[in-house]
Protein backbone atom coordinates (compact mmCIF):
# COMPACT_ATOMS: atom_id res chain seq x y z
CA UNK A 1 0.00 0.00 0.00
CA UNK A 2 1.14 3.35 -0.82
CA UNK A 3 2.10 5.92 1.79
CA UNK A 4 -0.89 7.82 0.88
CA UNK A 5 -3.16 4.86 1.61
CA UNK A 6 -4.40 4.22 -1.67
CA UNK A 7 -3.28 1.20 -4.01
CA UNK A 8 -4.26 0.01 -7.17
CA UNK A 9 -5.25 -3.62 -6.03
CA UNK A 10 -7.71 -4.77 -3.17
CA UNK A 11 -5.33 -4.99 -0.53
CA UNK A 12 -6.69 -8.04 1.83
CA UNK A 13 -4.49 -7.46 4.90
CA UNK A 14 -5.45 -3.66 5.04
CA UNK A 15 -6.55 -2.48 8.54
CA UNK A 16 -9.77 -0.60 9.00
CA UNK A 17 -9.80 0.88 12.13
CA UNK A 18 -13.05 3.25 13.05
CA UNK A 19 -11.52 5.79 15.82
CA UNK A 20 -13.62 9.47 16.98
CA UNK A 21 -13.97 11.73 14.65
CA UNK A 22 -11.23 14.99 15.21
CA UNK A 23 -12.21 18.49 14.45
CA UNK A 24 -9.47 18.73 11.42
CA UNK A 25 -11.34 15.10 10.22
CA UNK A 26 -14.59 17.94 9.84
CA UNK A 27 -12.50 20.24 8.20
CA UNK A 28 -11.66 17.43 5.58
CA UNK A 29 -15.26 15.68 5.36
CA UNK A 30 -16.58 19.52 4.51
CA UNK A 31 -13.70 19.57 1.81
CA UNK A 32 -14.15 16.13 0.18
CA UNK A 33 -18.32 16.35 0.33
CA UNK A 34 -18.70 20.29 -0.43
CA UNK A 35 -19.76 19.20 -4.08
CA UNK A 36 -21.61 16.50 -6.40
CA UNK A 37 -18.65 14.68 -6.81
CA UNK A 38 -17.50 13.89 -3.24
CA UNK A 39 -20.75 12.37 -2.01
CA UNK A 40 -20.73 10.39 -5.55
CA UNK A 41 -24.31 10.10 -7.81
CA UNK A 42 -26.62 8.83 -4.46
CA UNK A 43 -25.10 10.81 -2.03
CA UNK A 44 -25.70 14.48 -2.98
CA UNK A 45 -28.61 16.34 -1.64
CA UNK A 46 -27.31 20.09 -1.83
CA UNK A 47 -25.49 22.41 0.35
CA UNK A 48 -26.28 21.53 3.86
CA UNK A 49 -25.09 23.36 7.13
CA UNK A 50 -21.61 22.26 8.55
CA UNK A 51 -22.61 23.49 12.09
CA UNK A 52 -24.66 20.68 13.23
CA UNK A 53 -21.67 17.85 13.44
CA UNK A 54 -19.15 20.75 14.72
CA UNK A 55 -21.89 21.68 16.94
CA UNK A 56 -22.51 17.46 17.82
CA UNK A 57 -18.71 17.14 18.38
CA UNK A 58 -17.78 20.57 20.74
CA UNK A 59 -20.96 18.91 23.16
CA UNK A 60 -20.50 15.33 23.16
CA UNK A 61 -17.94 14.32 20.61
CA UNK A 62 -20.88 13.20 18.13
CA UNK A 63 -20.84 10.31 20.37
CA UNK A 64 -23.35 8.81 22.54
CA UNK A 65 -26.55 10.30 20.98
CA UNK A 66 -29.04 9.97 18.50
CA UNK A 67 -26.99 11.07 16.08
CA UNK A 68 -23.62 9.62 15.72
CA UNK A 69 -20.39 9.43 13.47
CA UNK A 70 -17.03 7.86 13.56
CA UNK A 71 -13.92 8.45 11.57
CA UNK A 72 -12.84 5.62 9.14
CA UNK A 73 -8.80 5.43 9.01
CA UNK A 74 -6.12 3.09 6.80
CA UNK A 75 -2.57 2.95 8.83
CA UNK A 76 -2.42 6.33 10.00
CA UNK A 77 -4.84 7.83 6.85
CA UNK A 78 -8.29 9.26 7.41
CA UNK A 79 -10.54 7.57 4.30
CA UNK A 80 -13.83 8.49 5.40
CA UNK A 81 -16.59 8.12 7.94
CA UNK A 82 -19.50 6.20 9.11
CA UNK A 83 -22.56 7.47 11.16
CA UNK A 84 -25.11 5.62 12.59
CA UNK A 85 -28.82 7.65 13.34
CA UNK A 86 -31.43 6.40 15.78
CA UNK A 87 -34.72 5.36 14.02
CA UNK A 88 -37.93 3.92 15.79
CA UNK A 89 -40.73 1.24 14.62
CA UNK A 90 -43.14 2.65 17.13
CA UNK A 91 -42.72 3.83 20.01
CA UNK A 92 -38.88 4.51 20.67
CA UNK A 93 -38.44 3.76 23.78
CA UNK A 94 -38.83 0.27 23.12
CA UNK A 95 -38.43 -0.54 19.21
CA UNK A 96 -35.52 1.63 18.29
CA UNK A 97 -32.78 0.48 15.97
CA UNK A 98 -29.88 2.18 14.35
CA UNK A 99 -29.60 3.21 10.84
CA UNK A 100 -26.33 3.03 9.30
CA UNK A 101 -24.49 5.31 6.59
CA UNK A 102 -20.86 6.04 5.46
CA UNK A 103 -19.22 7.66 2.75
CA UNK A 104 -15.23 7.12 1.53
CA UNK A 105 -13.34 9.81 -0.20
CA UNK A 106 -13.44 8.66 -3.66
CA UNK A 107 -9.43 7.63 -4.12
CA UNK A 108 -10.39 4.92 -1.57
CA UNK A 109 -13.56 3.49 -2.97
CA UNK A 110 -13.41 -0.10 -4.20
CA UNK A 111 -10.51 -0.94 -2.15
CA UNK A 112 -13.10 -3.39 0.31
CA UNK A 113 -13.04 -0.97 2.90
CA UNK A 114 -16.89 -0.12 2.85
CA UNK A 115 -17.60 -3.52 3.71
CA UNK A 116 -15.07 -3.80 6.41
CA UNK A 117 -16.21 -0.49 7.74
CA UNK A 118 -19.91 -1.74 7.94
CA UNK A 119 -19.17 -4.34 9.31
CA UNK A 120 -16.89 -3.26 12.58
CA UNK A 121 -19.45 -0.87 12.72
CA UNK A 122 -22.40 -3.46 13.20
CA UNK A 123 -20.04 -5.47 15.71
CA UNK A 124 -19.63 -2.20 17.06
CA UNK A 125 -22.63 -0.96 18.08
CA UNK A 126 -24.26 -4.55 19.03
CA UNK A 127 -20.69 -4.73 21.47
CA UNK A 128 -21.54 -1.25 23.04
CA UNK A 129 -25.52 -0.60 22.56
CA UNK A 130 -28.55 -2.51 23.37
CA UNK A 131 -30.31 -2.87 19.84
CA UNK A 132 -31.90 -6.11 18.74
CA UNK A 133 -31.32 -4.68 15.13
CA UNK A 134 -28.90 -2.60 12.67
CA UNK A 135 -30.66 -1.42 9.44
CA UNK A 136 -29.11 0.15 6.28
CA UNK A 137 -31.14 2.06 2.97
CA UNK A 138 -29.62 2.40 -0.31
CA UNK A 139 -30.27 3.67 -3.17
CA UNK A 140 -31.56 0.78 -5.21
CA UNK A 141 -29.30 2.07 -8.25
CA UNK A 142 -26.17 2.07 -5.76
CA UNK A 143 -24.70 -1.55 -6.55
CA UNK A 144 -21.51 -1.18 -4.49
CA UNK A 145 -23.12 -0.27 -1.78
CA UNK A 146 -25.80 -3.07 -1.98
CA UNK A 147 -22.84 -5.46 -2.82
CA UNK A 148 -20.64 -3.94 0.40
CA UNK A 149 -23.80 -4.77 2.85
CA UNK A 150 -24.52 -7.98 1.56
CA UNK A 151 -21.25 -8.70 2.13
CA UNK A 152 -20.58 -7.26 5.68
CA UNK A 153 -23.61 -9.62 6.01
CA UNK A 154 -26.69 -7.62 5.61
CA UNK A 155 -29.86 -9.37 4.59
CA UNK A 156 -32.15 -7.62 1.97
CA UNK A 157 -35.79 -7.01 3.23
CA UNK A 158 -37.15 -4.88 0.90
CA UNK A 159 -37.83 -1.74 -1.44
CA UNK A 160 -39.04 1.27 -0.42
CA UNK A 161 -40.93 2.80 -3.59
CA UNK A 162 -39.87 6.47 -4.69
CA UNK A 163 -39.05 7.33 -1.05
CA UNK A 164 -35.98 9.58 -2.02
CA UNK A 165 -35.87 13.07 -3.47
CA UNK A 166 -32.97 13.98 -5.40
CA UNK A 167 -31.13 15.27 -8.07
CA UNK A 168 -34.80 16.64 -9.35
CA UNK A 169 -36.09 13.20 -9.27
CA UNK A 170 -38.02 10.16 -7.27
CA UNK A 171 -35.79 7.55 -6.21
CA UNK A 172 -36.33 3.71 -4.67
CA UNK A 173 -34.37 2.41 -1.08
CA UNK A 174 -33.81 -1.06 -0.76
CA UNK A 175 -33.49 -1.39 2.90
CA UNK A 176 -31.08 -4.68 4.91
CA UNK A 177 -30.81 -5.56 8.01
CA UNK A 178 -28.74 -6.89 10.65
CA UNK A 179 -29.91 -8.99 13.73
CA UNK A 180 -28.24 -9.47 16.94
CA UNK A 181 -29.40 -12.67 17.45
CA UNK A 182 -30.21 -14.13 13.62
C1 LIG B 1 -20.65 2.63 -1.20
C2 LIG B 1 -19.29 2.52 -0.54
C3 LIG B 1 -19.40 2.73 0.96
C4 LIG B 1 -18.77 1.07 -0.78
O1 LIG B 1 -17.53 0.93 -0.18
P1 LIG B 1 -16.28 0.43 -1.06
O2 LIG B 1 -15.13 0.31 -0.16
O3 LIG B 1 -16.15 1.33 -2.24
O4 LIG B 1 -16.80 -0.98 -1.53
P2 LIG B 1 -16.01 -2.36 -1.47
O5 LIG B 1 -14.64 -2.18 -2.01
O6 LIG B 1 -16.14 -2.89 -0.08
O7 LIG B 1 -16.79 -3.21 -2.56
C5 LIG B 1 -18.07 -3.65 -2.40
C6 LIG B 1 -18.50 -4.39 -3.65
O8 LIG B 1 -19.05 -3.47 -4.59
C7 LIG B 1 -18.39 -3.58 -5.83
N1 LIG B 1 -18.29 -2.25 -6.38
C8 LIG B 1 -17.53 -1.24 -5.93
N2 LIG B 1 -17.75 -0.14 -6.68
C9 LIG B 1 -18.65 -0.51 -7.62
C10 LIG B 1 -19.29 0.19 -8.69
N3 LIG B 1 -19.04 1.49 -8.91
N4 LIG B 1 -20.18 -0.49 -9.45
C11 LIG B 1 -20.44 -1.79 -9.21
N5 LIG B 1 -19.89 -2.49 -8.19
C12 LIG B 1 -19.00 -1.84 -7.43
C13 LIG B 1 -17.05 -4.18 -5.52
O9 LIG B 1 -16.54 -4.83 -6.66
C14 LIG B 1 -17.39 -5.12 -4.40
O10 LIG B 1 -17.97 -6.29 -4.86
P3 LIG B 1 -17.14 -7.63 -5.13
O11 LIG B 1 -16.39 -7.92 -3.88
O12 LIG B 1 -18.18 -8.61 -5.46
O13 LIG B 1 -16.21 -7.32 -6.25
C15 LIG B 1 -18.27 3.55 -1.13
O14 LIG B 1 -18.08 3.28 -2.49
C16 LIG B 1 -18.72 4.99 -0.96
O15 LIG B 1 -18.41 5.63 0.02
N6 LIG B 1 -19.49 5.52 -1.96
C17 LIG B 1 -19.99 6.89 -1.91
C18 LIG B 1 -21.02 7.14 -0.80
C19 LIG B 1 -22.14 6.13 -0.80
O16 LIG B 1 -22.71 5.77 -1.81
N7 LIG B 1 -22.47 5.68 0.43
C20 LIG B 1 -23.51 4.72 0.67
C21 LIG B 1 -24.78 5.46 0.89
S1 LIG B 1 -26.10 4.43 1.41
Amino acid sequence: MAEDGTSDARDVTLEVVLRPVTAADLDRFEAEFAGPEGPGPYQWFGHTPAQRPRQLLAERGLLGGDENMLSVTVGDTLVGRVEWFRRAWGRADTSSCWEIAIGLFTAHRGRGIGTRAQRQLVDYLFAHTRVERVQVCTDAENIAEQRAVEKAGFTFEGRIRRAQWRAGAWHDQLIYSVLRTP
